[in-house]
């Protein structure tokens, strides 16, 4: 695995090497791009997964919107990816795979169970991008902004997610507690893994 990582041209900086599990304040950039792809290629699954089981339902209509901004996403880091010679995750189909499951098993559950999903999702992945941006300097001012923006629609499909769970009756059982839990346990162990691999 350091082979592979001593490949990444960013790790051959003039700053000392960042060691793992050391991010604050040492930006590493390659490093960045390559889970904010993964995590946005994942996204766009989950939406996929979702609207392959929902798409005759009500939230159908959010669903497609909030899956027309994450591919969104996911191309502005696919060409991030080319521009800045950084290797995608080795992980990818893993993460389609993953993502598309996600998204078609909460579906099935029911709407709410897919909106309780989302909610998990998003919480975790705003909390990334907020973690990026301390960590970007100023030189990175272009990147920062890209994240930044990416930030508040995550934070945007998080709202929309809530609004419809409440606006959909009761308030929620010990399941969904679970659901959550286990959604964003697996989401912070897919960034961990994005990171690395
Ligand atoms: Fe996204
Ligand atoms: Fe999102």
């Amino acid at each position: 695995m350091t082979m592979q990582i001593k490949a990444t041209p960013e790790k051959r900086a003039t700053r000392p090497a960042s060691l793992p599990g050391d991010r604050r304040g040492k930006a590493n950039v390659g490093r960045m791009i390559r889970v904010n792809h993964a995590g946005e290629l994942g996204a766009t699954e989950i939406y996929r997964g979702q609207i392959a089981v929902l798409g005759d339902r009500p939230c159908a209509p959010l669903l497609t919107e909030m899956a027309a901004q994450e591919a969104g996403h996911l191309a502005a880091f696919d060409e991030l990816l080319v521009a800045r010679g950084v290797r995608p995750t080795a992980l990818s189909p893993v993460w389609r795979a993953a993502g598309f499951a996600l998204g078609a098993g909460s579906a099935l559950l029911s709407e709410r169970a897919a909106m309780a999903t989302t909610v998990a999702v998003e919480e975790v992945i705003e909390e990334h991008y907020r973690k990026q941006l301390d960590a970007l300097g100023e030189d990175e001012a272009d990147l920062d902004a890209l994240i930044a923006e990416f930030r508040d629609d995550e934070i945007k499909h998080c709202d929309v997610a809530r609004q419809y769970i409440a606006a959909t009756g009761v308030k929620d059982a010990p399941a969904y507690e679970l659901l959550s839990r286990s959604v964003k346990t697996g989401a912070r162990l897919a960034i961990w893994l994005a990171e690395r691999i």
